[in-house]
């Protein structure tokens, strides 16, 4: 939020009406800082509607790669695509409404269940709000409060367990229907009644949309449509679950130390 704004009309002139959701990575390389490149000539396809799952330890450069397909960040060389056009010609405002970023501690403000689903489309539907709701499981916790999606959350309101929150996160999420999804999974031990049914959130989030995911649990890498794996900032392995496990390298080391994705 500090940040300068970002939007330079100059070189950020194409708008994206509508989009088909294409997003390639062509030989991106990044630095934060000048001459310390932390991702390394990254190229791949995450077509429309596939589910690309991104592991590999810490500090390897996930959030970076992420990042870069948010357009947070720019590449110093290559390019990162959208349906074939430069991501850094397009309007970032234009980009953000096709854009769903849900993070691993979401942003949850002092107010209503309600108010803080409705945020990034305040003039949704009743219907659409509680097609929102449903999909990610978040009247199984609300049907049980007195207020329903009227309840209070934050310092003044309910209590609500992780689990919780990154269900009313997936809501919004689901509400605001972009194209693009970027999640970061939580690593954090959820009780195993929340994580089934984030995990059926999730799926209910990624469907029909190109998705991002940092992934933690086995369960979403399992189901990827592509896995990379990333070490120093390159793409050491790339294929899905079965692929990876049968030729019995790095993911496969990495899965045997589960602790370790
Ligand atoms: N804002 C930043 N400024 C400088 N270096 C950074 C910044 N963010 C991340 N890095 C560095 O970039 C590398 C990749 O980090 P990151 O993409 O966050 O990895 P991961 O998400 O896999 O843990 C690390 O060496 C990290 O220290
Ligand atoms: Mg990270």
């Amino acid at each position: 939020m500090n940040m300068e704004p970002e939007d330079d009309p100059s070189v950020r002139n194409i708008q994206l009406d509508s989009v088909k959701g294409d997003i390639q990575f062509d030989n991106v390389s990044f630095a934060y800082i000048e001459g310390k490149e932390v991702v390394h000539d990254i190229s791949f396809d995450a077509p429309s509607g596939s589910v690309t799952a991104l592991v590999g330890t810490s500090g390897s450069g996930k959030t970076t790669i992420a990042g870069l397909a948010a357009s947070f960040l720019t590449p110093d060389s290559g390019q990162v695509t959208i349906d074939g056009v430069d991501l850094s010609t397009v309007s970032l405002s234009s980009y953000r409404r096709h854009l769903g970023v849900v993070l691993q501690d979401d942003f949850l403000f002092e107010g209503t269940i309600r108010e803080n689903i409705l945020f990034p489309r305040p003039d949704a539907t009743e219907e659409q709000l509680q097609q929102a709701v449903k999909a990610a499981y978040v009247d199984e916790f609300t049907d049980r409060f007195e207020e329903g999606l009227d309840t209070l959350i934050g310092e003044r309101g309910v209590k609500l367990s992780g689990g919780q929150r990154q269900r009313i996160a997936i809501a919004r999420a689901i509400l605001a229907d972009p194209k693009i999804i970027i999640l970061d999974e939580a690593t954090s031990n959820l009780d195993t009644e929340s994580e089934s049914l984030i995990q059926k959130s999730l799926n209910e989030l990624m469907q029909g949309r190109t998705t991002f995911v940092i992934a933690h649990r086995l369960s979403t890498i399992r189901r990827a449509s592509q896995i990379l794996v990333i070490e120093s900032g390159r793409i050491v392995e790339r294929g899905n679950h079965q692929e990876l496990i049968d030729k019995q390298g790095r993911y496969y080391e990495l899965y045997t130390y589960q602790a370790r994705i």
